[in-house]
């Protein structure tokens, strides 16, 4: 490969990559949110405007199947129960969510953890709330279809605090999540949420794990695919192709990123909360040079991807 086809490829890694520590968090994301303190939240937008529409910005990647960003709350702020067209999957990132879904004034609620995730189904009315002391920052991952704009069920503009805050619930209405629950909403919310205590992990030969978020054996996917993939130190996945975008967000840890093409790679390394965003046909790897086990977000731009025979690290 020519020097200037490495410079190239180096350009193009750096510019799919996106530093936590280089964005910036925008209190002004949700116009609907304005004039109510209740409703307020910070986004940092890394993949797409998620829900904002505040699309196309430079230092936002361009979505193709999906959106990525994140999303903060203080203890005490909700978001106002709302349905729309397409998935979208909720990760905790640091403290403690409750999400409701809403079925004729009836809400179930879950509380998710740090790792944990829900992935909200499409015209499913669903809202959530930080009822904990410390802040929730949390990744919301929109699948990209029609972009059209949530619908709101529960606005406190047009229902009021209460009922907005229950989001929808009338007294007495509200049940807890339960794959063995006598409300079908209870049952179908259990199908939807994916704690990390309770996946499975299965090892790959390249020496990392995988924990299959969404997709079979997770919740059901509709637009991508989601795991987690546990890196110990020195261990590193040979570069691999999809057929569609990949992109990893950093959970915790410190880990070598890649691209390769005709042989050359270029590479860096990246640290919590950080985003890469591999193209579709763009080999790509990981590695963990440190002394701490990395884990690390994965969403895959298809519901059933092919998966690629992950082979260990070995240099060029
Ligand atoms: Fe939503």
């Amino acid at each position: 490969m020519s020097e200037a086809k490495s410079d190239t490829l180096r350009a193009g890694l750096d510019f799919h990559t996106k530093q936590y520590v280089n964005k910036r968090f925008d209190w002004n994301a949700f116009p609907s949110n304005a004039g109510f303190p209740d409703l307020e939240r910070a986004q940092m937008r890394f993949i797409g405007s998620g829900g904002s529409p505040k699309a196309g910005e430079s230092d936002t990647l361009a979505p193709d199947h999906f959106t990525l960003s994140l999303v903060y709350k203080h203890p005490g702020k909700y978001a106002a129960c709302h349905a729309h067209e397409i998935e979208e999957a909720f990760l905790v990132l640091q403290g403690v969510l409750t999400v409701g879904w809403e079925e004729k004034n009836h809400v179930v609620e879950v509380n998710l953890g740090p790792k944990d995730l829900i992935l909200n189904a499409r015209e499913i009315p669903h809202g959530f709330r930080n009822a904990g002391v410390e802040p929730v920052l949390m990744s919301i991952m929109v699948g990209v279809g029609k972009p059209l704009p949530p619908r709101y069920a529960y606005h406190p503009k047009e229902v009021g605090d209460e009922l907005a805050q229950s989001f929808g619930a009338l007294p007495g209405q509200v049940l807890p999540v339960s794959a063995k629950g006598d409300h079908p909403l209870q049952r179908f919310m259990a199908l939807h949420v994916v704690r990390y205590d309770e996946t499975p992990t299965h090892w790959t030969k390249a020496g990392f794990g995988r924990k299959i978020y969404v997709g079979e054996g997770g919740a059901p996917p509709s637009t991508a695919r989601k795991e987690m993939f546990l890196i110990p130190p020195g261990t590193g996945v040979a570069p691999y192709t999809r057929d569609c975008e990949e992109a990893w967000l950093v959970i915790e840890g410190h880990i070598t990123v890649g691209w390769e093409e005709d042989g050359k790679r270029v590479e860096r390394q990246i640290g919590p909360r950080d985003v890469i965003l591999s193209p579709a046909g763009r080999a790509h790897y990981f590695r963990n040079d440190e002394l701490a086990p990395v884990t690390l977000f994965s969403a895959i731009g298809t519901p059933h991807p092919v998966d690629p025979d992950f082979q260990p690290y070995t240099p060029a």
